[in-house]
């Protein structure tokens, strides 16, 4: 059996009473072995990211996901401030920062935009990966693999059935890549991480 990876979800939902599908993704994902559940906004609800904590967390785990709803084409504030303060020089970048060198990372998002107006004939004029470029370069300067998103479009017109099936798939993504299940040029060959899915029936 291949060797897991450690999985480190980095979620930020801001409002989450009143979510219908990231608190769908996370009850998903919550109890996963090898899979760990870290709500920025709950444990920093002042914004006094512990610093040292989260790097040690960073250290800890193979493959970083930040988990959020896609707010002004972006993430909600707190994974900016997690990212000004916790990717230091001399840690994450710079001539002696390589302790991320090697780590995997990605977007988990939600939108409430569907997939054909984030097109760049359409309404937003960018595609989902144009819009996170700044987040695949952050990775990139730090030395970590930025792998694609896995998105999921759509969410005021989705069903409970919809998001539960999504909750589903979330799911089996990250227990696919826990378990080293996909090679790397299948994962690089899709658009979406959700596209894995189709691959096969692994
Ligand atoms: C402040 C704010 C900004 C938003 N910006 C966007 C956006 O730029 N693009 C988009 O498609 N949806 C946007 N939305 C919709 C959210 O992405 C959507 O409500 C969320 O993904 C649903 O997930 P949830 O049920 O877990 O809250 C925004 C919502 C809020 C509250």
């Amino acid at each position: 059996m291949n060797e897991r990876n450690k999985l480190l979800v980095l979620f930020a939902h801001p409002a989450l009473h009143k979510s219908r599908v990231n608190r769908q993704l996370i009850s998903a994902i919550e109890a996963v072995e090898d899979i760990t559940f870290h709500n920025l906004y709950e444990e920093y609800p002042d914004f006094h990211i512990d610093v040292d904590r989260e790097q040690d967390l960073l250290l800890s785990h193979d493959i970083y996901i930040w988990q959020h709803p896609f707010y002004w084409y972006s993430s909600p504030s707190i994974i900016k401030e997690w990212i000004d303060l916790v990717l230091k020089h001399g840690f994450a970048y710079g001539r002696t920062g390589t302790a991320l060198k090697g780590k995997k990372i990605f977007s988990a998002i939600t939108t409430g935009g569907r997939r054909e107006v984030y097109q760049e004939s359409n309404m937003n004029n960018f595609t989902i990966p144009q819009f996170l470029a700044p987040f695949r370069q952050t990775a990139r300067l730090c030395n970590m693999i930025y792998m694609p998103p896995f998105v999921i479009h759509g969410t005021h017109l989705l069903t409970e059935e919809e998001i539960r099936k999504a909750a589903m798939e979330y799911r089996k993504i990250l227990i696919s890549l826990r378990d080293q299940i996909f090679s790397d040029e299948e994962i690089w060959n899709c658009t979406y991480m959700n596209d894995l899915l189709e691959l096969t029936q692994k």
